[in-house]
């Protein structure tokens, strides 16, 4: 198979920056691939095109696509194109719908196998991929959030316990480590973590969890930041672990258990055995599901067994929890989704994963717009620790980028300020997208709406309301999933992506797009009842006609 790799530097395929831009964001996710030859980015099996002819032929339209033209794609295949304005999306996609009563993993396998269908995870789908750094900043907010809510300061001195170090889940170690933590992170293929290490985003590897405790407890006694990749089973090494009667001081877990059948590793399949798990999911799918569950109900049981023992254990958006229950373990919700323990006060003011990339491929242009966001919002601490951090820890990946966490009013400043300095040729042109977990484009009850104040967690109509409003409100890019995180049937959520290329008309687009995005979440937050979004809402130019 080919390697993809973004086109650099200033020449243009397409007939503007727009559509150069988000082909060269297609490019990067295939770039940034965890399994590029089955055009597989991240998450399990979320992909960027539902084959190799449907990908060359997103190129092709992508390459002849006119300025007032939209390119559809149903589930990773182009299938039209029509005129639509020049202030109008260039791009729509939509993957994995199913009408709810089919919405699950059999209907979709069915149609997958037919090839009818595709998932796109959450960024895979939409091409914001942007490699793990694109959840180190997320991971790094969590686990910082964390530590000031049951340590009253950083992870300095703590062990956490986790699994999977695959595209998200690889920025665990690093993002640990960055909170003054020790990380011992349980992946059983050797590959993952080697390329977890390569990356630097992991310090070492051993073969042995007893060993990974001892070099952790060393670190503890030392104070000392750390990350361990142990080759193992999480399925194996929790349950051990917890009979041995060791207590770490955070647990959580990021194996891809929202998928049983193309995620999930069963018990006593790690290191050299893994590929034989592989060959068992192509022949004998039902043994292997059998299998998954069951050992994912022992993962979960040995994770609220830590958490009786005095641990602090949070699920991290996988759904483990909703696996185990399945599975017929009970106890499985006893400990809560990282969103409601940890980021919910920062989404219900708008505050979210914003990420910008580089599409010439200069490193400079981060750099340079680093030190922008700084300027303009130099009272915002956990920012400056960010970006300081980010700099000195985070290799590129793919084309160069940056992610952090801004809030409603922050992202149009900072989004106009990136488009000036396009448009005066201090930088080149720049991609802004999002992840779609973010204030008010994702309905997912158990992960980013869990325990709404007003139990509206499993209400769809804002994702796909905040979809609208992005291709309303001019968007490059606009996407509509299902599915992402959790699996199929367990979440709706959308993405975008504008494209800087300096002019006047994008700080047309990114005015409009940059208030209505994170501007409905704070409604939808206010809705619930949240007072902080209240608050904001008085205090800001949001309409709400029915906000007493
Ligand atoms: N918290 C978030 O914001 C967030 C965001 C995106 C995805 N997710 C979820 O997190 C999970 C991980 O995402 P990813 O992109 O890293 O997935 P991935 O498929 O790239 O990686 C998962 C890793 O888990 C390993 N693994 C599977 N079963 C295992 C087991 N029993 N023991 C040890 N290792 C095992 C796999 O080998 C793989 O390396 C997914 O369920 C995804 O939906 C969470």
């Amino acid at each position: 198979m080919p390697k993809i790799k973004a086109a650099r530097g200033y020449e243009l395929r397409c007939k503007s920056w727009r559509q150069e831009g988000i082909l060269r964001m297609l490019e990067n996710n295939l770039e940034n691939a965890e399994k590029p030859d089955e055009l597989i980015i991240y998450g399990g099996s979320g992909k960027a095109a539902r084959d190799w002819e449907c990908f060359y032929a997103i190129v092709d339209a992508l390459k002849n696509l006119e300025d007032d033209e939209t390119l559809i794609v149903q589930s990773g295949k182009p299938v039209a194109i029509f005129k639509t304005w020049k202030n109008a999306p260039r791009v729509l996609i939509a993957n994995a719908n199913l009408v709810p009563q089919w919405s699950n993993w059999e209907v979709f396998h069915e149609l997958e196998r037919k090839g009818l269908i595709m998932y796109g995870q959450m960024t895979a789908g939409s091409w914001c991929y942007i490699g793990t750094q694109g959840i180190i900043q997320g991971t790094y907010e969590t686990f910082a959030a964390c530590a000031r809510k049951h340590f009253k300061s950083n992870l300095k001195g703590k062990i956490v316990l986790t699994g999977g170090l695959g595209g998200m889940g690889g920025a665990q170690p690093l993002a640990i480590k960055m909170n003054q933590g020790i990380c011992i992170a349980v992946e059983c293929d050797r590959k993952r973590i080697e390329r977890r290490i390569k990356a630097g985003f992991c310090d070492m590897v051993v073969e042995d969890i007893d060993e990974a405790i001892e070099i952790a407890e060393q670190a503890k006694e030392e104070g000392e930041p750390k990350s361990i990749a142990v080759v193992g089973n999480c399925a194996d090494t929790h349950p051990y672990l917890v009979e041995k009667g060791f207590k770490p001081d955070v647990v959580t877990d990021q194996t891809s258990a929202h998928d049983e059948l193309n995620g999930y590793v069963p018990a006593g399949y790690y290191g050299d055995n893994v590929e034989e798990a592989y060959e068992l999911r192509r022949s004998d799918p039902k043994k292997y599901i059998e299998l998954s569950m069951k050992s994912m109900k022992e993962h979960c049981k040995a994770m609220v067994k830590f958490q009786k023992r005095g641990s602090v254990v949070f699920d991290y958006g996988n759904n483990l929890r909703g696996q185990a229950k399945k599975a017929g373990f009970e106890e499985a919700f006893s400990y809560p989704g990282f969103v409601i323990a940890y980021v919910r006060p920062m989404l219900a003011i708008g505050r979210g994963p914003f990420r910008w990339i580089a599409l010439t491929g200069n490193p400079e242009d981060i750099i340079k717009t680093d030190k922008k966001v700084l300027e303009l919002f130099p009272e915002d601490d956990v920012l400056r620790n960010w970006i300081t951090l980010a700099e000195k820890y985070l290799p590129w990946e793919g084309l160069p980028a940056r992610v952090c966490w801004l809030g409603y009013g922050e992202r149009e400043k900072f989004a106009l300020e990136i488009n000036r300095m396009v448009r005066e040729g201090e930088i080149g042109p720049i991609s802004i997208s999002r992840d779609h977990l973010d204030s008010g484009s994702v309905a997912s009850p158990f992960r980013e709406t869990e325990g709404m104040k007003d139990g509206s967690d499993a209400i769809a109509d804002w994702p796909l309301l905040n979809a609208l409003l992005n291709c309303a409100a001019g968007a490059d890019l606009v996407a509509i999933h299902n599915g992402g995180g959790v699996g199929i049937g367990l979440s709706t959520h959308a993405g975008m992506i504008v494209v800087c290329d300096g002019s006047k008309e994008t700080d047309e687009r990114i005015k409009r797009v940059f208030k209505a995005d994170p501007g409905l979440g704070v409604i939808r937050h206010a809705d619930a009842g949240y007072e902080e979004a209240i608050e904001l809402i008085k205090k800001s130019d949001l309409k709400a006609p029915m906000l007493k």
